[in-house]
């Protein structure tokens, strides 16, 4: 297959599943905004069917949703410029999701990690939309021909099993319709960790707020949070190679780093030799400067819910020019019988 045949296009998405926080901002958000440009058509997704594979409480997810969307906006996605909207509003999504359910294999879907973890010891009581979550995430990006996805790092499986389905979709049926996709896994912070626990991620899940910054947090919450978060009592070193076994540590500068769009060792120029009592402060302060305007412009945007709610119509609208003949010409190649085609 020739990739060059599939016009640039960048894809993805984010849960509407409670408040954003600081691993989905450096890992996806503000990566998002850095993509935005004349190159690439960039299309953005609240996934709202997918927060669905686990309860969901409906006002609350109407008002997740309501929220990310202001976040996207505050973070600096142009609404004109990208196409902002939610998952459900465009039926093509779950349609090639359902063909895709036919052409991705059940062992694939226990292979993943994510599965094998939400799911816990309980599979048998697991939704089976959760069982099946990775092939809607395949559909929401194959049904744009997106060949660039930019996510954090606990997606990359998922992207994997993206390219699989597009491999076998286009072997079963002889044809050269889906692209293999690009994951854009890149930049300091792919992986934020939990600030309580190096080795954990940073997870809107985690039962401790402490663990997480989260984009809607005041000043002086997020510094608290930076001020106790865990640590070891050496003395930052002045290279990445000091960084090894000492995971809180290669947190904290991995944040700094993305944060002030420096390299993890362009900082440690910077900051080696610092004890985390000085270098503590100096994080809280970046973190404050950096979030506190995206948490006022979210609130403020969240005063006109009617602005948003027809943002996300009009993204929509937008979004179906792309996905209804792509979905389209997948149900010919299937063999459906349909008005106006075959
Ligand atoms: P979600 O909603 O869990 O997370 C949204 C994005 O944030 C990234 N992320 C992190 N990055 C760095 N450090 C962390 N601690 C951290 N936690 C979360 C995630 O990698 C993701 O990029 N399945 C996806 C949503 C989705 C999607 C898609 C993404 C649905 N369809 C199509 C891309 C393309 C998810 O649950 O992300």
């Amino acid at each position: 297959m020739t990739e060059t045949k599939f016009t640039p296009r960048v894809f993805s998405g984010i849960q509407p599943t409670g408040n954003l926080h600081l691993g989905n901002y450096l890992g996806a958000l503000k990566r998002f905004v850095d993509m935005q440009g004349p190159e690439m058509e960039t299309v953005y997704c609240m996934v709202d069917l997918h927060a669905i594979t686990t309860w969901q409480d409906p006002a609350d997810l109407m008002h997740s949703t309501r929220e990310l969307c202001a976040g996207f906006i505050a973070a600096g996605i142009d609404p004109e410029h990208s196409i902002l909207f939610n998952q459900s509003q465009v039926p093509e999504h779950a349609q090639l999701a359902w063909i895709f359910n036919c052409v991705a294999r059940m062992g694939w879907m226990q292979r993943m990690t994510q599965w094998k973890d939400k799911a816990g010891k309980n599979q048998q009581n697991a939704s089976l939309g959760l069982f099946a979550y990775p092939s809607l995430m395949a559909a929401d990006i194959l049904v744009y021909h997106a060949t660039h996805v930019p996510v954090g790092d606990d997606q990359k499986q998922h992207l994997e099993l993206t390219r699989d389905i597009a491999i076998k979709f286009n072997n079963d049926f002889g044809v050269d319709f889906f692209p293999i996709t690009e994951p854009v896994i890149e930049g300091a912070a792919t992986r934020v960790m939990s600030l309580r626990d190096g080795s954990k991620k940073m997870s809107k899940s985690d039962p401790s707020d402490m663990s997480r910054i989260n984009m809607t947090d005041d000043a002086d919450t997020i510094a608290k949070k930076i001020r106790k978060a865990k640590t070891d009592p050496d003395a930052l070193p002045s290279e990445v190679a000091g960084l090894e076994h000492r995971p809180e540590a290669r947190n904290l500068v991995n944040i700094y780093a993305a944060m002030s769009d420096q390299t993890p060792q362009q900082v440690l120029a910077e900051v080696g030799g610092k004890q985390f009592g000085e270098f503590k402060p100096m994080l809280a302060e970046l973190a404050v400067a950096k979030l506190s305007p995206i948490s006022s412009e979210m609130a403020r945007l969240m005063g006109d819910q009617a602005e948003i709610d027809r943002i996300l119509a009009r993204g929509s609208e937008r979004a179906r020019e792309i996905t209804a003949p792509i979905l389209r010409d997948t149900y010919e190649i299937v063999g459906m019988v349909g008005a106006g085609q075959n």
